[in-house]
C-alpha cells in the first residue's frame, strides 16, 4: 500500500519523547513494574501522585476491552507506576478538547498522548447525534429513547457513546492498517490517542493549513485513496471528512475525528455521507490544482469497495 521512498506511515513510527530513553523489552513489563512501581504499598486513591504528576496512569485500572488493540507499539507506557502530567491544550472544539498529555515513570521522560475528552452535555452541540445513530445498534431499548429524548441520562449515554464509537472505529481501523492514531485507551468520555506531532508537544498542522506543491498535494491524494479504501473495505465512510479533519505528519495523511463513522450500507444515509466526504475533501484538492475528474473515479472506487455497486 504504501511506497518504500516515503516515510512510514503514523501507526509505524515511534513517538517516544526521548527517542534516546532505553528500550524496554518486550514481555518484560510484569517484572519491570515490581521494581518500578511508584504505588507500591501506597492507596492510589489516597497516596498523593509522585513527581508533581496530575493523576496516576488509567492504563492499569482499565479493563481489557478499553485498552488499545494488539499488536501494542512498543512506546506504549503500560507500568502500574507510571503518573499522567497535563501539558496544555492542543484544542478546543465544539463536542470536545483535544489536551496534551504525558505518560511516563516519575523523573524519566514520558510519552506524549492526545487526550480528547467530549463536553459534558450542557456544553455540547448535538449536531451529530441526528442522522449518523440511524443503523447503530444500542441493545437496550430505554438507552435508545433516552437517547433518542435527550434526557439527562439520555445526554450522558450520548457523551459516553461517541467517545466508545470513536475509540471503537479507530481500534478497527488501526487493526486494518489505516493510517490513525493508535487508540491507547477509553474511560467515559476521555480517549487517549497516540499523539501525532513533533516530540516538543506541536501538533501535527491540518491539511487545510498546508498549500502542498504539485508532487506533495499528488502524494497526499494518494495517501487520502488508500485511507479511504480500508474505510470502503470494511463498509465505512468517515462521516465528517474535510481538511480540517485529516492532520499531515512527515508527509502523509493521518485521519482523526471519527466518533461519526458511517455504516454505508446499513445506515439508510450512508451513501450520501460517502459522496459528501468526497465531495468536501475533492474540492479543497480540485481548489489546489488535482485532476478535476480525480474526485469522481474515487467515490466509484470507494463504492464498490464498500459494496454500493
Ligand atoms: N492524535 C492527535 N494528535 C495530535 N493532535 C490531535 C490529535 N487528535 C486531535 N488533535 C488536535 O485536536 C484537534 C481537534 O480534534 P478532533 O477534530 O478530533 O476534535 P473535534 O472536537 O471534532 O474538533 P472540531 O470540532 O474542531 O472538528 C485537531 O484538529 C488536532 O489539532
Ligand atoms: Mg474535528
Amino acid at each position: 500500500m504504501y511506497s518504500s521512498d516515503r516515510p512510514e506511515p503514523v501507526r509505524r513510527r515511534r513517538h517516544r519523547a526521548d527517542d534516546d530513553a532505553p528500550h524496554r523489552r518486550p514481555g518484560r513489563a510484569d517484572a519491570d513494574v515490581s521494581a518500578l512501581d511508584g504505588r507500591a504499598g501506597h492507596d492510589p486513591d489516597t497516596a498523593e501522585v509522585p513527581g508533581g504528576g496530575d493523576r496516576w496512569s488509567t492504563w492499569p485500572g482499565l479493563p481489557a476491552g478499553s485498552r488499545g488493540p494488539h499488536p501494542r507499539p512498543g512506546w506504549l507506557v503500560t507500568e502500574t507506576g507510571a503518573v499522567d502530567h497535563e501539558r496544555g491544550v492542543l484544542k478546543t472544539g465544539k463536542e470536545a478538547d483535544v489536551h496534551l498529555l504525558e505518560r511516563g515513570l516519575p523523573g524519566r521522560a514520558g510519552v506524549l498522548l492526545a487526550a480528547k475528552r467530549y463536553r459534558d452535555p450542557t456544553h455540547r452541540m448535538f449536531h451529530r447525534d441526528a442522522g449518523y445513530l440511524e443503523g447503530r445498534r444500542v441493545r437496550r431499548s430505554r438507552e435508545m429513547r433516552a437517547m433518542a429524548q435527550r434526557t439527562a441520562l439520555g445526554r450522558d449515554l450520548l457523551d459516553g457513546q461517541w467517545a466508545a464509537a470513536e475509540f471503537a472505529a479507530l481500534a478497527r481501523l488501526y487493526g486494518a492498517g489505516a493510517p490513525v492514531p493508535y487508540p491507547v485507551s477509553v474511560e467515559g468520555t476521555e480517549i487517549l490517542l497516540e499523539f501525532v506531532g513533533s516530540p516538543d508537544g506541536r501538533a501535527a498542522p491540518r491539511l487545510a493549513a498546508l498549500r502542498p506543491d504539485p508532487d506533495g498535494l499528488a502524494a497526499l491524494w494518494s495517501d487520502l485513496a488508500d485511507a479511504l479504501g480500508v474505510l470502503a473495505d470494511l463498509g465505512w465512510a468517515h462521516g465528517d471528512l474535510s481538511a480540517y479533519n485529516v492532520l499531515v505528519h512527515g508527509g502523509r495523511a493521518v485521519l482523526i475525528d471519527l466518533p461519526q463513522v458511517v455504516d454505508v450500507v446499513g445506515n439508510p444515509q450512508g451513501p450520501e455521507f460517502l459522496d459528501r466526504d468526497v465531495r468536501r475533501i475533492g474540492e479543497w484538492f480540485v481548489g489546489r490544482g488535482l485532476d478535476p475528474a480525480a474526485p469522481a473515479h474515487l467515490l466509484s472506487e470507494l463504492r464498490e469497495r464498500s459494496r454500493l455497486g
